[in-house]
This record gives C-alpha cells, structure tokens and sequence, in this order.
C-alpha cells in the first residue's frame, strides 16, 4: 500500500516526528527558517496532511497547491489566526490545534514579564553588566510591588485561568473581563468579573490572554491607556495586533502607563522601532510556550491529531468541528 503523504513545514522536536514517520511518508522544510511562499505552495503539494506554525499564512491558495486529497492542516500553536478555517470548512479539511499543553507554559511566561518589568530585571542586569554597580544605593532601580496588588486578567480562557490561579500565592485580588463570566474564576480563584473599562481603570498589572479576531484586533489602544492608572504595568503573550503598538509607544513615552512586558508584536518578527528605545518595555521574541518539554507535547498532540484523521478516526482538539460531522 502507498504510504499517506505527510508536510512538515518546519523542523520541530524530534521526538514529535516519530510515530507519524513510522506510519507516514514524512517530508521537513529542510531550512532553518519559515518557508517562503512558493516554497511552501510546493511543498504542500500532493500531501495528504501538513503540519504548519503560527508563521505560515494557510488560506485557499494554500489548500489548493495541496489539492483535494488533503484532510488535514494540524496548527503547531493554540492560536489560529494564521488560518482562513471557514475556507478549510467550506472544503472539508480538518483544522487542529495544541491546546492545553502549553498553558502553563504561557502563564509562566506572562508571569515572567510581569516580574522583569516590575522589578526592572533587563534593565537592572544591563545596568550591572555594564560596570555601572557602584554599590547599594537607597534610590538605585526601584521597582513596584507585586504581592497583594490588583492583578486585571482579560480573558478567562484556559490560559487566562492559569495565569490568574498563579496570582494566589502574590495574595493579589484579581479582576477579570472576558465575552461571558466564567464560573470557576470566582468561585475556584476568588475573581472578580468586570466590565472592561473598570478593569482598566483599577487594576496594577493587566494581562492579555484573548484570541486575536476581528473584535479583539486593537482591544488595548489609545483610550484604553488613558483609562489605565499611571502605574500600570501591560503584559501581552497572546497576540501583537491585540494591542495597538503606536498607541502604547506614546503610553510608555509620556508616562501614561509605567511600563509593559511584551512576547508578541503587530508586525513579527519587526518592532516598532519607538520600543526598542524604552527602557520599560521587556521585549521578548515569542517565546512564551518555548519550553522543550511544551514544545514537544505540542508536536505530539499535532502528529495524533494527524494519525488519527489519516486512519479515519477524530482528532483530539478539532477547531472546526462542523467538518467532522458530515
Ligand atoms: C503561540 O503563540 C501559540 O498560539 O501557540
Ligand atoms: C486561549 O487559548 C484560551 O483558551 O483562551
């Protein structure tokens, strides 16, 4: 029997790979890079399921340089922004993605941001690397408390969740605002469910842990900062354009805000260039689920999701459902 036809669009850890090289014809993006346009139309050619990032664009080109018998584009990422899914739909394909796996590896890393930007971690090892130490001093690099302050979650989702759980230990009070209440917020966490603005206007520290969609493009702009105290500190791992970079630029310039922890960017991998000048700005490269233990798990679930829809059983975290009932 002629072996099913697997895409690969980048490397991804090994482990991940096995099982689906054992049952399947595997083919790698041999570069070290995201693949160019026509390479990826050529490579998703004739292919039978393709593994793609958060980094290829997947639209109806895309799905027709496959062709017909393809079944299956398994995302390398909880978000999936960079897929037209009502064209996959329209199409019959199937569309998954790694979820769960990496929430606290996310959490972690929001975490990570709120922490470097509070106490001025990047700017303080920049400051002693530099041989500028002179000693102790009693006004040298002060930062915020973070213990019992008002953490403000937007978006009670499963990493939204994981993030506002990791708050208990700081003693914080936490608010939160998302599309609807989620129950095991308050009841589990103790949060408070807020109308958008009043989280803005009262919380220390607000994270971001929203899908990016046409209604959460730019949720965070030019008034949302002005409603913000001017102590705030602005934390974004889900997506870049959810936050407005020009407006939060003048935020951080003109002391609108204090300060903002960022993994993610509006153009990646370009900065807006007024970032790279501010020193309350932690810019990291979009790393938040970059642990090798979550990235491994995430390849994983995206082979199963691929064996299993390959030998014509359901995929364990389908985006698009509605295909797999017909
Ligand atoms: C990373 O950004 C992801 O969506 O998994
Ligand atoms: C994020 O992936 C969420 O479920 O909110």
């Amino acid at each position: 029997m002629v072996k099913k036809r697997v895409y690969v669009t980048r490397q991804i850890p090994e482990a991940a790979l096995l099982d689906l090289k054992e049952e399947f014809d595997v083919a790698v993006n041999p570069y070290d890079r995201v693949l160019e346009r026509q390479e990826l139309l050529k490579g998703v050619k004739g292919m039978d399921a393709v593994l793609c990032l958060l980094t290829d664009t997947i639209d109806s080109e895309v799905f027709n340089a496959a062709g017909p018998q393809c079944r299956i584009f398994a995302n390398y990422a909880v978000g999936y922004n960079n897929i037209d899914v009502a064209e996959a739909s329209k199409r019959g394909i199937i569309v998954t993605n790694t979820p769960d796996v990496l929430n606290d590896a996310t959490a972690d890393l929001a975490w990570t941001l709120l922490f470097a930007v509070s106490r001025r971690v990047v700017e303080c090892d920049s400051f002693a690397r530099a041989g500028k130490f002179k000693g102790w001093g009693p006004m040298l690099m002060l930062g915020k408390d973070i213990t019992g302050k008002k953490l403000g979650v937007v978006g009670a989702g499963r990493i939204g969740f994981n993030f506002a759980k990791k708050a208990k230990g700081f003693d914080m009070e936490i608010l939160y605002t998302s599309t609807k209440p989620n129950q095991e917020m308050e009841i589990r966490l103790g949060a408070r469910f807020t109308d958008k603005e009043t989280l803005l206007r009262e919380a220390d520290f607000i994270s971001v842990h929203v899908p990016l969609t046409p209604s959460t493009r730019h949720y965070i702009s030019e008034n949302e900062f002005k409603l913000m105290k001017k102590t705030a500190v602005l934390i974004n791992t889900s997506r870049g354009p959810v936050v407005d970079e020009k407006a939060l630029v003048q935020a951080l310039k003109s002391g609108e805000i204090w300060g903002a922890g960022l993994d993610v960017f509006e153009n990646e991998p370009d900065i807006e260039p007024g970032l790279i000048e501010l020193d309350n700005v932690v810019i990291l490269p979009h790393i938040a689920s970059a642990t090798i233990e979550t990235r491994t798990n995430m390849g994983l679930i995206a082979a199963r999701n691929i064996i299993k829809v390959l030998k014509g059983d359901m995929p364990e975290t389908c985006i698009n459902p509605e295909v797999l009932e017909r």
